[in-house]
């Protein structure tokens, strides 16, 4: 019998974290599982006849697939096919991080690429490249968000409410979806009222089946689709009966009707429905976006979206998926990128995924940020949700970096939310839909998730919703409706949106609209990034926004205002001790005067009490005094050394670092120190009291055993350096030590034991 492997227990405690549940995998490029660069992906090679593409990637026309058809016909741009593809690979790489080759330029020159040449030079950037050319290709200036507004419950009140917060937070659409189809109406029209109610001109989608999905939109009550999906081989474009002359018709419907479109494409679709034909993820992306492109769409939902952890599976598979997102926004889409599913069960891994995006700035960072906590995710999951919002917008003040969020206040979100749901209660009201009660609207606003929200008549919910396509309730009606009912600026924003369909001037490439109604489009707020001192960058008002965070305080209100009282009385020149007994405690500047507590919350007076304490208890005798010329507590101790009579000395800044010197060592030497002062007690300054009247009177002395909280610097460092500021303004240059009492009797000294600092201290 063979002994069972001894393990590591540093291997045993790293396999139990988030990272292990998830796997990775060897590539295997016959199942289409490789990122990029696969060996079976084909040379790039176009060929012309008579004006026509006769061979694509090593494909002749006899072999096209409906994709290369596509392509071929309404893809490629041949007037410039010649020129762009006889350049060399690396040149045009070169081109895509070149701030003197215009967007414009690549742009041109995209369109007569073919899919495996488009793939190639993407390929042949790093990561950083990779975001410099996003951040230059990028369609619109200014980046945007998007967000994920659903429940389990479907319930209006708590639908209309997230949507209100999403539009105050400042993202630009907002999508919904549905557990059970015959929700769609009702989810359309909460999201529809409460992103009106947010922030007028935000656009809503309700993602479902295209025939339903094009009927709210004729009906006014969505206003952006991105439900068309685009694969790379011809067995999965067709699996849902498909062409991409089928798409391109719906795409056409939908922008007849006035509403924005952008496709949805995304690595991994093809391996994981078993049909890749041995390609790699990025090649076959690049033929879904030259589809894209050839059906005439503005936009696209890239990023490997649903696919996103079967990428992350792979060895390069988030340089695959911010490559997606490049390739995309070089052939002049508008950009979704993804950040939308859950990309892995590590936070440490999403986040580091995310900065692809994040940073260069993406026309819409996330495809889909989940503004309620993921239970309540039904698209999935998200790959960041509302208990992720604070550390999102940190990121973004700490980067300087417009990722799309703004701050809001709390107080603010409960009366979006508020007025949100009365607006949905009385649209439900005014159809003679099933009420939405008081109790529903209280949790609406304050709830977590819909697990606090009652549960409504599901059966006569859906019967409504049936109402509205039956009877073809328009947005106009409910802005009509909630006119009526005392919600006329939440009308007029309905009314807005049904106006913007007519005009339709967002149906420009990336288009986002602004609460005046004004479209913001690639068209009149072009990306025309040409290196520093160009193109977006969070500053001037926006900044000042954005780094406002509600949980930012203002540095004063961190260090304890002075009583006016001091601790302790400076009496007269300090001079050298005569006793051997002797222990000097010597104070920073500071200490007892403009500071009265260390940054643990301990009196100055009691922590002077305690080392006294601890100095008589061993037999020593103290004896106070302050150095001034130094806030630094290596000097404050060995100064206080110096005119000790026993040449020992403690020394304390205001903070509580104490040490424990002695007059012949180097200042920076020192018998012990106590750094971690946001862990001394009473106590702590007892046995440091005790500990230096051992080394004054020649005992041997066991150290204090040293204490740690790896996590007081990240915690305290502010209020360190606010402390520390303080006492250093009140250093006096040169000045000589001075004796000092303490005035008044201190208060009773509590004693608490603290781990490391009880008895045994001594050998
Ligand atoms: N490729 C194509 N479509 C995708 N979707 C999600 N991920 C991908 C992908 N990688 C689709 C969903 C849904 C729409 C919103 O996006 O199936 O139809
Ligand atoms: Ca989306």
């Amino acid at each position: 019998m063979t002994e069972p492997k001894r393990r590591s227990k540093r291997f045993l405690e790293r396999e139990r974290r988030d990272l292990r549940r998830e796997v990775l995998i060897a590539p295997n490029p016959a199942l289409g599982l490789v990122a990029m660069g696969g060996p079976n992906d084909p040379v790039p090679e176009l060929q012309l006849l008579d004006g026509r593409a006769v061979s694509i990637d090593g494909r002749p026309e006899a072999e096209f697939d409906v994709i290369d058809h596509f392509v071929a016909r309404h893809g490629l741009d041949l007037e410039v096919a010649e020129e762009a593809m006889g350049l060399d690979e690396l040149e045009l790489a070169r081109r895509l991080v070149d701030v003197d080759v215009a967007r414009a330029e690549l742009v041109r020159l995209s369109r007569g690429l073919t899919p495996a040449r488009l793939a190639r030079v993407v390929s042949k950037l790093d990561p950083v490249e990779m975001m410099f050319a996003l951040k230059k290709l990028r369609a619109r200036r200014a980046p945007a968000n998007q967000a994920h507004v659903t429940n389990l419950k479907e319930n209006p009140a708590l639908l209309a409410a997230d949507a209100a917060e999403a539009a105050a937070r400042g993202f630009a659409e907002i999508e919904t979806t549905v557990g059970v189809a015959r929700y769609a109406p009702l989810n359309a029209i909460a999201i529809l009222v409460g992103a009106q109610t947010g922030r007028p001109g935000v656009m809503t989608q309700c993602a479902v089946e295209e025939r339903r999905n094009l009927q709210l939109a004729i009906q006014g009550l969505v206003t952006y689709a991105e439900t068309l999906s685009v694969y790379g081989t011809e067995p999965v474009f067709v699996d849902g009966d498909d062409t991409p002359w089928s798409k391109a018709f719906l795409a056409a419907a939908y922008a007849s009707r006035g509403v924005k479109v952008r496709f949805t494409s995304g690595g991994g679709s093809e391996a994981l429905m078993g049909q890749a034909q041995g390609y790699s993820m990025l090649y076959l992306e690049a033929r879904c976006l030259a589809a894209i492109r050839a059906a005439g769409s503005q936009g696209v939902q890239n990023g490997s979206i649903s696919c996103v952890a079967l990428v992350l599976s792979l060895p390069g598979g988030v340089r695959e998926i911010l490559a997606e997102n490049l390739l995309a926004a070089w052939l002049d889409l508008e950009v979704a990128s993804g950040n939308d599913a859950i990309a892995s069960h590590s936070p440490i891994r999403r986040t580091a995924k995310l900065m692809g995006q994040f940073l260069p700035g993406t026309d819409f960072v996330t495809s889909g940020y989940s503004i309620m906590p993921r239970y309540d995710n039904m698209f999935g999951g998200g790959n960041y949700d509302a208990d992720d919002l604070d550390e999102w917008l940190t990121v973004q003040r700490d980067w300087q970096v417009d990722a799309g969020l703004e701050p809001v206040s709390e107080d603010a979100v409960a009366a979006v939310r508020e007025r949100a749901a009365r607006a949905v209660q009385a649209t439900y009201e005014a159809f003679g839909f099933p009420p939405v009660t008081e109790e529903e609207i209280e949790a609406a606003v304050y709830a977590l998730d819909s697990r606090d929200l009652p549960d409504r008549d599901r059966a006569a919910d859906v019967a409504a919703g049936d109402r509205i396509l039956a009877e073809r309730i328009t947005g106009l009606d409910i802005a009509r409706e909630l006119d009526r009912r005392g919600f006329a600026e939440v009308a007029e924003a309905i009314l807005g949106m049904q106006r913007q369909q007519v005009a339709a001037d967002y149906l420009q490439t990336s288009a986002i609209i602004e609460p005046s109604g004004t479209v913001r489009s690639a068209v009149n707020d072009p990306n025309r990034y040409e290196g520093p001192g160009t193109g977006y960058r969070l500053e001037g008002e926006r900044w000042q926004l954005l780094q406002k965070l509600p949980h930012e305080v203002p540095a004063g209100a961190l260090v304890a205002q002075h009583s006016g009282e001091h601790a302790i009385e400076e009496t007269h020149v300090a001079r050298v001790g005569n006793r051997s007994d002797e222990v000097v405690v010597a104070v920073g500047p500071a200490f007892g005067g403009v500071l009265e507590e260390t940054i643990n919350g301990l009196a100055h007076a009691d922590v002077l009490a305690a080392i006294a304490d601890g100095i008589r208890a061993e037999g020593a005798e103290p004896r106070f005094l302050r150095v001034r010329r130094s806030s630094d507590v290596a000097f404050i101790g060995h100064d206080g050394a110096g005119l000790s009579g026993s040449r020992v000395a403690v020394g304390l800044q205001s903070k509580g670092t104490a040490i424990i010197h002695r007059a012949d060592l180097e200042p920076l030497d020192n018998l012990e120190l106590f750094g971690m002062s946001p862990l001394y007690t009473l106590e702590s300054y007892r046995a440091i009291g005790r500990n230096a009247a051992g080394y004054a009177l020649g005992r041997p002395v066991g150290p204090v055993p040293t204490a740690m909280d790896n996590f007081a610097r990240a915690k305290l460092i502010v209020k360190t350096t606010l402390l520390h500021a303080r006492e250093t303004a009140a250093v006096v240059p040169q000045a000589p030590a001075v004796e000092v009492t303490l005035v008044g009797p201190p208060g009773p000294v509590a004693v608490e034991a603290l781990p490391g600092t009880g008895p045994g201290v001594y050998q």
